[in-house]
């Protein structure tokens, strides 16, 4: 049985999307934006924050898979679909749920920079600060969390708990890590 311990609250989740919103809308007032969530943990949190953006705002998805079981990144990404338009000139924010090692989001950056992009910009609901290993940082995060393992609010483990409205700690009887 998998135990799940609220971390944070959905409405410490909304508040701090609605900052971020602002944030975003401020810096780039008079611009067009291109929001480029990371299938599928990104898609809540895009969905969210979207709405908090008052600014000409349009949707890109990218996925990507990293090896290894459900709790540990085995240190390889692979492209597994690439955004749909080309990404020149534009200003864009690549919508993570979590920074974890960095690994993620420094391919990512990497790849999405060779579009020559106006703008490239982070954004991470959440920062496990201590699991860095590449010298990668969020422009836009939200909380800075402990290494624990969470699910809810999009992310998962091994798919399930995307749905949860809070940020839970999950601990099961099995660990992995
Ligand atoms: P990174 O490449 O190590 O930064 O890992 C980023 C990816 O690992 C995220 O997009 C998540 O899919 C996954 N991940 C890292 N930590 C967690 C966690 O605590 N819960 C769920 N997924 C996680
Ligand atoms: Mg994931």
């Amino acid at each position: 049985m998998d135990k799940l311990k609220v971390l944070i609250t959905r409405e410490q989740i909304a508040a701090k999307v609605a900052e971020i919103g602002e944030r975003i809308t401020a810096d780039f007032a008079g611009e067009s934006l291109v929001l480029i969530g990371v299938l599928k943990g990104a898609t809540i949190f895009l969905a969210d924050l979207a709405r908090q953006i008052k600014l000409d705002v349009s949707f890109d998805f990218i996925a990507v898979s990293s090896y290894g079981n459900a709790k540990q990144q085995s240190g390889e990404v692979k492209l597994m679909k690439d955004v749909d338009q080309s990404m020149e000139g534009k200003c864009i924010i690549l919508v993570e749920d979590i920074l974890d090692t960095g690994l993620t989001l420094a391919y990512l950056k990497n790849a999405l920079q060779t579009h020559q992009p106006k703008a490239l910009r982070i954004a991470a609901l959440l920062d496990k600060v201590s699991r860095r290993t590449e010298p990668i940082h969020g422009d836009y995060v939200g909380f800075e969390i402990p290494d624990e393992f969470v699910v809810g609010y999009g992310l998962d483990f091994a798919e399930r708990y995307r749905n949860l409205p809070d940020i839970c700690v999950l601990e099961s009887d099995s660990e992995t890590r």
